[in-house]
C-alpha cells in the first residue's frame, strides 16, 4: 500500500462530526490550545504541513487578522476531504477570520514557490516522512527571508514514542513469522475507540515513525539563521478539558522554533 493510500484510508484524529473532531483533539492534547494561540496573527501568509482533518487550523484561522491567508496541506485525500467539509461548521462556531485553504500537499515536495510564507507550522508530521530533511529543507525553501517556522517532532527518549518503537519492533518480527503486513495493528484497530484509535494507529500503524535528539535537530536545522527548542506536550492523553502549559522536560515533542 502507498503512503498516500495508507494516510487515505487512516485519517488522523476522530471519525465523526466536526465537533467531536475537535472535542477528541483538544482532550486528549489540552497542552496545545494554549500554544496555538501564541503564534502570531498579522504575519501575512501561512501554511500548515500536514493538518490532518484541520483542527489546528480552524483554531489558527480564528485567531488570525482577516487580512491574513491560511493554506493547510496533508497527503490524505480523505483528511482533506473532511477538512473542506468541516469549514462551514468552524465559521459557525469558531468565529473564523480567515477561510483556510486546504490541499493535498506532499510535505517533501511542497506545491509553492520559493519564499512564499511569513509563517509554517506543522505537528506531528515530519517525523513520518521517509526523508525528514528534505521536509525540513522544503519549509526554508518557501519561508519568506525572516519568516518563522513551527515544528514539532518526536523527541528522543521519550516514553510514548519509546514504547511505540517497541512495539513496532515487535509487530515487524510477528509480521516476518506470519507473512502478513502490520498485523498487529489491524489486529486491534478493529477495536478502534475514541483515543485508542490514534494511538494504536500512530504505534503500529504508519509506514515511518522517526524521533530526534537536540543534536540532531540543531544540525537538521542548521540553515536557518535561528533556533530555539524545547521539551514539549505529554506522552498520555490527559482526560481533563482543562487547557495546560505544554512545556515538559519529560514531553514527547521538540517545539522548534526556527527563523530563516
Ligand atoms: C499524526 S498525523 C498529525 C495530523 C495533525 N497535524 C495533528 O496533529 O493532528 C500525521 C499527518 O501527516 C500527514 N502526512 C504524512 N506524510 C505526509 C507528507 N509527506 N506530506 C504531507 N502530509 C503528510 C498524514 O496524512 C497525517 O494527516
Amino acid at each position: 500500500m502507498s503512503q498516500v493510500d495508507f494516510w487515505s484510508s487512516n485519517p488522523c484524529g476522530a471519525d465523526g462530526e466536526f465537533s467531536q473532531i475537535i472535542e477528541q483533539r483538544y482532550r486528549l492534547e489540552p497542552w496545545l490550545p494554549r500554544d496555538l494561540r501564541t503564534i502570531p496573527s498579522n504575519r501575512g501568509k501561512y501554511l500548515e504541513i500536514g493538518c490532518g482533518q484541520g483542527a489546528d487550523a480552524f483554531l489558527i484561522c480564528s485567531t488570525l487578522n482577516k487580512d491574513d491567508e491560511y493554506h493547510a496541506v496533508d497527503y490524505s485525500k480523505e483528511s482533506i476531504r473532511r477538512a473542506v467539509t468541516f469549514v462551514d461548521d468552524a465559521k459557525q462556531h469558531l468565529n473564523l477570520r480567515v477561510t483556510p485553504r486546504f490541499a493535498w500537499g506532499d510535505a517533501l515536495n511542497l506545491q509553492y514557490s520559493d519564499c512564499e510564507f511569513d509563517f509554517i507550522y506543522s505537528m506531528g508530521v515530519i517525523h513520518h516522512t521517509p526523508a525528514p530533511q528534505k521536509a525540513i529543507d522544503e519549509v526554508f525553501r518557501v519561508l519568506k527571508s525572516g519568516g518563522h517556522a513551527r515544528i514539532f517532532l518526536y523527541r528522543r527518549g521519550s516514553p510514548k514514542v519509546g514504547a511505540a518503537k517497541v512495539l513496532r519492533l515487535t509487530q515487524g518480527l510477528a509480521d516476518k513469522i506470519l507473512r502478513q503486513e502490520r498485523c498487529i495493528y489491524k489486529l486491534l484497530s478493529r477495536k478502534k475507540s475514541k483515543f485508542f484509535g490514534s494511538m494504536v494507529l500512530e504505534c503500529f500503524g504508519v509506514p515511518w515513525m522517526e524521533w530526534y535528539s537536540e543534536k540532531d535537530l540543531r544540525t537538521m536545522f542548521r540553515n536557518y539563521s535561528s533556533v530555539d527548542i524545547q521539551p514539549f506536550g505529554y506522552n498520555f492523553p490527559r482526560f481533563s478539558k482543562m487547557e495546560i502549559d505544554g512545556y515538559n522536560n519529560f514531553g514527547v515533542f521538540y517545539k522548534i522554533e526556527a527563523r530563516k
